[in-house]
């Protein structure tokens, strides 16, 4: 057993949380902070708003309110967000605390005394227009590194190079336009060219690390560490302790990283022993684990171990763990530019179970992951609900409905019990091993399986019969699947933690009640049971709503087009459907040569019953635009979407199985209509306009026809 430090970034409270920030950095945490403490470890699990710096301001600027009136708003409905998922700090730190200061102000002062501060007039960028000095996220142009037109002063978002604003080309001033003079003003710098070498040695023990984080980390010191300014000309910010800096503030990553140590004093306050904090930071046998997502890394590989090295006494980071981004239509997750669910929204649609456990599985750990509404709904119910939570059921129910108790001491096991036990500890011992280094969606893998496993063996175990023929078999039997159930749900305790513990009472674990989730719960030797028998643990998820046509509309790509040979209006095509191939008989010569129809995507109703058109099988129907002028096929945008993929109407889908017939569509009016600035395709459905959905965004035709014009 040992003590642990877990630090996960502090959030900017600029705006609200969503899945991108908990596929990157706090879900994960969480998992591992649960891991260990099943373990027995004694951890301090450390995050906080970072409320300073121009994310706020930015926010506080365009809403007109004070940038502390933003922090206190986002502080506290951050930390509601992560609550209502049941990720759960030791403490949720503010960088405003009086604390905060102190620990700054304590670093700042001795960097000085030590000589790790030097003081340099530097350009910065003046707006004539604001007459201010304007802070490096306020100037945007393009990235001198790869052209990405929007780069901030401080940093590109494409290329994830630290700028200066003087570097952009053609800056202006994100508030107005302006072209920004460069000014000179004076600054502190924090001598980082000083820590080239020591950073270099300590990162040679590192290879633990992922492979991208310390590449990316070693490449950047290759160009040689530069002294960097920690001061602004700004006024929201942790204050200046130098004399002449009354009127300027520390630069808000320099500061940020200080409140890991001032939230964990803070913490040792509120727990009443003042200097518990210490014993993190400075016993050596600690290890502080940080995590964040990819674009914080060089912070974290270079600034902060620098600091700590600099102050001298500390420990360093033991491992930086960054995760790459989740992708929503494979953007990045972004609620100010509207792209993605936050926190909130998606509890609208689903329970906090369910999003971790999704969460978890696509967990962006080794690249970019896409989130998708329809790989939500099948994994939770095929995985969590069918395999898991059915197995849950399954067993507790025959048990409870043929009044068995279920002991231990009657227990022999025999071959096929042993293979069982030993197949469980394996899949253990590999799940103890990913989750150490922190592999979530390699971790849940193994409970996967180990769940499939249950199932087999209660399903060849045929309790049902045994039941009838040789009764201390089957109580053997059930045993061995009690102990299979234990092992499940304690494994996916990390993941999913409210479920796991009503699901570890309905199973009655004499170990889960003397213990709560401990690493007992994986341990071997015997345990007592007395299952309850009750509900089925899961509700289905249903995200989407089933549509009363039952039409089954999926992205098509157009593999081949042949004219008919018996009609010249039409073409029979062949269509790609992903997991097969079909046949179209489609009147559209008069508007379509054939080449111009080949490797096009369309939109495809799929479940139509096959009908002989002039002599050609025709298997679906496939969806086009028409004003009266203009005909124009359906295409659905988006490089993601592949042959197959469903299309949606608002939230309505198709859920079932089965062929119509095309007297069902009769009812489905579907129109192109105006939204924003574009003539999308719509469906009217329950006395509604919904959008028609490919991966999420709206479908449009590929040639522009009038608003109005039906679709068929
Ligand atoms: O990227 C961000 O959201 C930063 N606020 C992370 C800061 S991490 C640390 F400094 F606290
Ligand atoms: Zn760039």
């Amino acid at each position: 057993m040992s003590k642990i430090l877990v630090n996960v970034a502090l959030p900017y409270a600029n705006g609200p949380i969503h899945l991108g920030h908990v596929a990157g950095a706090y879900l994960n945490s969480d998992i591992f902070v649960r891991f260990l403490r099943m373990h027995g470890h004694e951890v301090m699990f450390v995050s906080g708003s970072d409320e300073h710096g121009t994310p706020a301001t930015l926010a506080a600027d365009r809403l007109h309110i004070s940038p502390k009136e933003i922090a206190d708003r986002y502080h506290r409905e951050h930390l509601e967000s992560f609550t209502k998922l049941d990720i759960i700090f030791d403490i949720y730190t503010r960088t405003t605390y009086p604390e905060h200061r102190e620990t700054v102000a304590e670093f700042v002062l001795d960097f000085q005394k030590k000589g790790l501060l030097s003081e340099h007039t530097m350009v910065s960028p003046f707006c004539p227009t604001d007459n201010r000095f304007m802070p490096d996220r306020y100037i945007e142009g393009k990235c001198p590194n790869c052209g990405f037109e929007e780069a901030r002063g401080d940093q590109c978002d494409n290329c994830g190079k630290l700028l200066d604003p003087q570097e952009l080309i053609q800056p202006r001033c994100v508030l107005d336009g302006t072209t920004p003079e460069f000014r000179e003003t004076k600054h502190m710098f924090f001598r980082l060219d000083l820590f080239q070498d020591r950073l270099i040695e300590w990162l040679e023990g590192k290879d633990f690390w992922r492979h991208s984080v310390l590449a990316f980390t070693r490449n950047f010191i290759k160009a040689g560490l530069r002294e960097r300014p920690i001061t602004r000309d700004i006024e929201w910010g942790v204050p200046v302790p130098l004399k002449g800096y009354e009127h300027k503030r520390i630069y808000v990553w320099f500061e940020a990283l200080l409140g890991y140590i001032s939230g964990a004093r803070v913490l040792s306050e509120r727990m009443g022993k003042k200097d518990y904090w210490k014993e993190f930071y400075f016993d050596r046998d600690v290890k502080m684990y940080h995590f964040m997502g990819k674009d914080n890394i060089i912070f974290h590989t270079i600034i902060w171990p620098a600091m700590l090295m600099g102050r001298g006494g500390y420990n360093l980071p033991y491992i930086v763990i960054a995760n790459e981004f989740l992708t929503f239509n494979g953007k990045q997750f972004s609620k100010s530019r509207g792209i993605g669910y936050s926190v909130d929204d998606i509890l609208k649609l689903a329970s906090k179970d369910y999003v971790r456990y999704y969460m978890s599985s696509i967990m962006p750990e080794s690249s970019d992951t896409d989130f998708n509404l329809d790989d939500f709904q099948s994994r939770v119910n095929g995985e969590l609900i069918d395999k898991f939570g059915n197995y849950i059921h399954r067993l507790t129910s025959f048990i409870a409905n043929n009044n068995l108790k279920i002991s231990s001491s009657q227990t022999k096991p025999d071959e096929t019990d042993r293979e069982a036990l030993e197949f469980a500890r394996e899949r253990i011992n590999n799940y103890n091993s990913l989750l150490e280094r922190v592999e979530i969606k390699k971790a849940l893998g193994e409970w996967l399986e180990l769940v499939k496993y249950a199932n087999s063996y209660f399903n060849n175990a045929q309790p049902w019969r045994l039941v009838k023929s040789d009764i201390d078999q089957c109580v053997s039997k059930l045993y061995h699947s009690l102990l299979l159930a234990q092992y499940c749900t304690g494994m996916l305790y990390p993941f999913v933690p409210d479920a796991s513990a009503r699901i570890m009472e309905t199973i009655g674990s004499g170990k889960y009640r003397t213990h709560g989730f401990t690493s007992d719960l994986l341990s071997q030797e015997g345990s007592e049971f007395s299952p309850v028998k009750g509900e089925p643990p899961f509700e289905k998820l249903s995200l989407i709503k089933e549509n009363p046509n039952f039409a089954d509309l999926r992205i098509g790509e157009i593999l081949e087009a042949r004219e008919h040979p018996n009609a010249d209006k039409l073409y029979v095509l062949k269509v790609n459907l992903g997991s097969s191939e079909i046949q179209l008989v489609a009147g559209l010569r008069k508007h379509y040569m054939a080449d111009e129809l080949v490797g096009r995507k369309i939109v495809v109703i799929a479940n139509l019953k096959p009908t002989k058109l002039r002599g050609e099988i025709s298997q679906g129907m496939l969806l086009a635009a028409d004003d009266g002028e203009t005909v124009s096929l359906l295409s659905p945008l988006g490089e993601n979407l592949k042959a197959g993929d469903p299309v949606r109407m608002g939230q309505y889908g198709f859920n079932n199985s089965g062929k119509i017939e095309l007297e069902k569509l009769k009812t489905l009016e579907l129109r192109m209509e105006t939204a924003g600035d574009k003539v999308v395709a719509t469906a009217l459905l329950d006395g509604k306009r919904e959008e028609i959905l490919a991966g999420g965004s709206p479908v449009t035709s590929h040639r522009p026809v009038k608003e109005g014009a039906e679709i068929h």
